[in-house]
């Protein structure tokens, strides 16, 4: 950092969250360790949980923040800096345009898009306001997601022809809930609902919008009766439930070409009992990745013809990530084994130095509309659909060392 920039730096910036329901209240208890952020505002529908966010807030001995059920009574608030929306997957992006609009920067919960038309508005939103829009996804700060990204850049992968990922999650206690807006997504859509968690690392690995981007999605769905057969069941009294009929397949599997050359696969299922996994994988010329598998396998002639996986572990003294180095030292608390933490952090360092956040709008409108795509496809068959070039045309001379996280795999020859 330049002179320039620590001058020109906020040193605490004022946050408005938007949802305070059990995602936020996590967020939450991660900003309030933070100095350098204040939780100024809390916007929620229902009252109920914003004053459970809130009481979060005070209780750690901080000011109480300002609250409205409407978040446009909140937008315009003097000292704004940033805005966190923490909603249902429908409103997410209108919720972003918003806020961009109200000139704030944008990070925004993971979750699928409704269409195209609402990736591009939020896409030509940000262009027009300058603002920038991050998708949160914490899992492209997972310990292992960047230890994997800092050996690419090592170059011990060689040339990264495939990758895989998804969402493996037995979430079918969802039908459950009180409010399903989740389980009505899988009632009345098709396809690769929730896929970010999976795909954003994936993206980043392999230089997505930067030098390289998705050219097009198949995708593939089993029959629909995980849910079904779970309410019959675990809820026999429920005759509303009993009668919901799912569309989404229980396995849906998708594939992605590059422009690269290299294949994406993902996996959803979240309504199956299987354990949990983001199915993370990598396959280069010179060595493999696997989540599932707990390892990574480096070419070598003492293979002798049987590949073995050696503890991924075993890596961590070469390829931590400095900024996992750093927290594990910090005594900081972060759900979702610290990933919570780093996300944030990166967001609020851009929103203080206002520079471009390290996931930008074209990573967040790319990775949410995968999701329609997904199934655009499934509706037609499985035919192939393509993907729009949100960036139009800048990711073929975007500074691929202007990445955030990871630096690209990609020689300049
Ligand atoms: N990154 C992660 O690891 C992670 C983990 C869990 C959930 N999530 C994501 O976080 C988001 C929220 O998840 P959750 O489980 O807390 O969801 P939820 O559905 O339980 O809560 C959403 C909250 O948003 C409020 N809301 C909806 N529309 C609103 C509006 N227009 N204005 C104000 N408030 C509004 C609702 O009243 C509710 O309290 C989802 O997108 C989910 O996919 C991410």
């Amino acid at each position: 950092m330049n002179r320039n920039d620590t001058y020109n730096m906020k040193r605490k910036i004022n946050v408005l969250l938007i949802g305070t329901a059990s995602r936020a209240q996590s967020l939450i208890r991660t900003m309030i360790q933070l100095p350098d952020v204040k939780i100024a505002a809390l916007c929620d529908l229902q009252k109920s949980r914003m004053e459970k966010a809130a009481k979060i807030i005070t209780d750690a001995g901080l000011p109480p923040p300002k609250m409205h059920t409407d978040y446009k009574q909140l937008l315009n608030m003097k000292g704004l800096d940033a805005v966190i929306v923490a909603t249902a997957w429908n409103s997410h992006i209108p919720i972003c345009i918003d806020a961009l609009n109200a000139g704030l920067y944008v990070g925004t919960e993971v979750g699928c898009a409704s269409s195209l038309e609402e990736c591009y508005d939020l896409v030509k939103t940000s262009e027009r306001t300058g603002k920038p829009c991050m998708m949160l996804e914490n899992c492209c700060y997972g310990k292992n997601e960047m230890l994997i990204g800092n050996m690419i850049r090592d170059g011990v992968f060689g040339d990264i022809v495939s990758a895989s990922c998804g969402y493996m999650h037995d979430l079918r206690v969802l039908a459950k809930q009180q409010y399903p807006y989740r389980l009505m997504q899988n009632v009345f859509r098709y396809g690769d609902l929730y896929l970010t968690h999976g795909l954003g690392p994936v993206c980043q690995w392999l230089g997505i919008n930067k030098n390289n981007r998705i050219l097009s999605v198949v995708s593939m769905s089993s029959a629909a009766r995980g849910f079904s057969s779970w309410i019959k069941e675990n809820m026999p009294e429920d005759q509303q439930r009993q009668k919901l009929h799912f569309n989404n397949g229980d396995m849906t599997e998708t594939m992605i070409r590059c422009a690269n050359g290299e294949m994406i696969t993902i996996t959803h299922t979240i309504s199956l009992p299987v354990p949990y996994s983001r199915r993370n994988g990598l396959f280069g010329t010179k060595a493999a990745y696997s989540e599932d598998c707990k390892g990574i396998c480096i070419d070598s002639p003492d293979h002798k013809g049987e590949h073995k996986w050696t503890p991924i572990e075993d890596f961590y003294a070469k390829y931590n990530d400095p900024a996992w180095e750093k927290f594990e030292k910090s005594g900081l608390q972060a759900d979702h084994g610290g990933m919570d933490y780093h996300v944030i952090r990166a967001f609020v360092d851009a929103v203080k130095k206002q520079t471009q956040t390290p996931i930008d709008v074209y990573d967040t409108a790319t990775w949410a509309a995968v999701s329609v795509l997904s199934e655009q496809s499934i509706i037609h068959g499985s035919s192939p659909v393509f993907m729009p070039d949100f960036t139009n045309g800048k990711w073929l001379s975007r500074d691929i060392n202007n990445r955030g996280n990871f630096k690209s795999p990609a020689k300049f020859d």
